[in-house]
C-alpha cells in the first residue's frame, strides 16, 4: 500500500495502516539525525511554508530541522510581524502563500477547523501543527513511535492521559491513535477538564490520580491551557497541583517500576509535573521531542514527496 491523501489534518481520518507506515518511514528517517551530514536530497527542489499563527518551540523547530534534513526549501511564516497585523484574514494570506506556489504548508491556529479549511482551500499538501482544541496529529504520531521503541510493541499496551484533556488537542489525537492500534485509554483529571463525549472515544475515565496511574505501561501528563479556558476551571494551581501533580513519591506508591512518563511540553515545572520527575529516570520527555523530527520527516516525505498522490 502506498500512501494516498493529499494532506494531513487528522489522526481521527486514518485507518491503522496509515499510521503505521507514518511510524515505520519515520523509524527508518531517524538514523539521519545521528550522521555526520544531516542530509538527503528526498524533497530537493520542494518548499515547506510553516504558517504558524500560534506560539510553538518543538513543532515548528522539528518541521524546519526536518523539512531542511530532507533538502527542501523551508520558510517560517509567523503571524507576528506579518501583514496579519494591517488587518489581512487568515484565509488570505494563505491563498497568497499558495500563489508562491508551495509544495506543503504546515499550519498551526488557535481556530480549530483552520487545517481543514487550508486543505480544502489550498492545492498544495497541508499539515496540521495543532488546530485549537481539536487535533495535533504529529504530537500523537510521535508520541506512538516514543511508546512503541521504548516499549519494543504497541500491542495491548494501557495509557493515561491526565490533566486538562477538555482543552488538549494532544490528548484528542492521541485517542484517537492509540485507540486505532489497539492501546487502553484511561483519561483522568477534575471533572471540569474532562470533556463530557469523551468515553464515546472508547476510553475509561479516572476522577482520582492514584486510579488512573495504577498499572498502566504510559502516563501521559497534560499542560493546563490557560489560553484555552474561559472561565475558572480548577479552584486554585496549588490545589490542582496537590491533587493532580505527579511527584516521585507518588509515582513510586502508585505506577508501575516500568512505566514511561510523556509530556507534549512546554512543562509546567512544579504543577503538573514535579522537576524529579520530568527530569527522572521513567521520563521520555526529550525523547519525544527527538522522534519529533523522524515523525515530522515521514510525514514531509509521505505528502510532499511527490505530486501523484490521490486526494483521499
Ligand atoms: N508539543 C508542542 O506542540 O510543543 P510546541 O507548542 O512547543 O510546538
Amino acid at each position: 500500500m502506498g500512501w494516498s491523501r493529499k494532506d494531513l489534518v487528522a489522526i481521527r481520518d486514518l485507518d491503522a495502516a496509515e499510521i503505521v507506515m507514518i511510524l515505520d518511514t519515520a523509524a527508518s528517517l531517524q538514523e539521519i539525525a545521528g550522521r555526520d551530514i544531516k542530509k538527503v536530497p528526498a524533497l530537493r527542489g520542494k518548499t515547506v511554508v510553516n504558517l504558524f499563527y500560534e506560539a510553538s518551540t518543538r513543532t515548528r523547530t522539528s518541521f524546519e530541522i526536518a523539512g531542511k534534513w530532507l533538502s527542501a526549501d523551508v520558510v517560517n511564516f509567523s503571524a507576528g510581524g506579518s501583514s496579519t497585523a494591517k488587518g489581512e484574514s487568515f484565509i488570505d494570506t494563505a491563498r497568497n502563500i499558495a500563489a508562491m506556489s508551495p509544495d506543503v504548508v504546515v499550519v498551526r491556529h488557535s481556530s480549530s477547523g483552520a487545517a481543514a479549511l487550508l486543505a480544502r482551500t489550498l492545492d498544495c499538501a497541508v499539515v496540521n501543527a495543532g488546530d485549537g482544541a481539536h487535533e495535533h496529529p504529529t504530537q500523537a504520531l510521535l508520541d506512538l513511535l516514543t511508546v512503541r521503541e521504548r516499549k519494543g510493541h504497541l500491542d495491548g499496551l494501557s495509557v493515561a492521559i491526565v490533566g486538562d484533556v477538555a482543552h488538549s488537542r494532544v490528548a484528542r489525537s492521541n485517542i484517537h491513535g492509540m485507540r486505532k492500534l489497539g492501546l487502553s485509554v484511561t483519561v483522568a483529571g477534575p471533572p471540569t477538564l474532562i470533556p463530557p463525549f469523551v468515553q464515546e472515544l472508547g476510553v475509561k475515565v479516572a476522577y482520582r490520580l492514584e486510579d488512573a496511574i495504577r498499572d498502566v505501561d504510559v502516563i501521559m501528563m497534560l499542560r493546563l491551557q490557560h489560553e484555552r479556558m474561559t472561565g475558572g476551571l480548577i479552584p486554585s494551581l496549588r490545589e490542582y497541583s496537590r491533587t493532580w501533580g505527579l511527584t516521585l513519591d507518588r509515582l513510586r506508591a502508585h505506577a508501575r517500576p516500568d512505566v514511561l512518563i510523556m509530556h507534549p511540553g512546554p512543562v509546567n515545572r512544579g504543577i503538573e509535573l514535579s522537576p524529579e520527575v520530568a527530569d527522572g529516570p521513567y521520563s521520555v520527555i526529550l525523547d519525544q521531542v527527538a522522534k519529533g523530527v523522524a515523525v515530522r520527516m515521514a510525514v514531509l516525505y509521505l505528502l510532499g514527496g511527490s505530486k501523484g498522490g490521490d486526494q483521499a
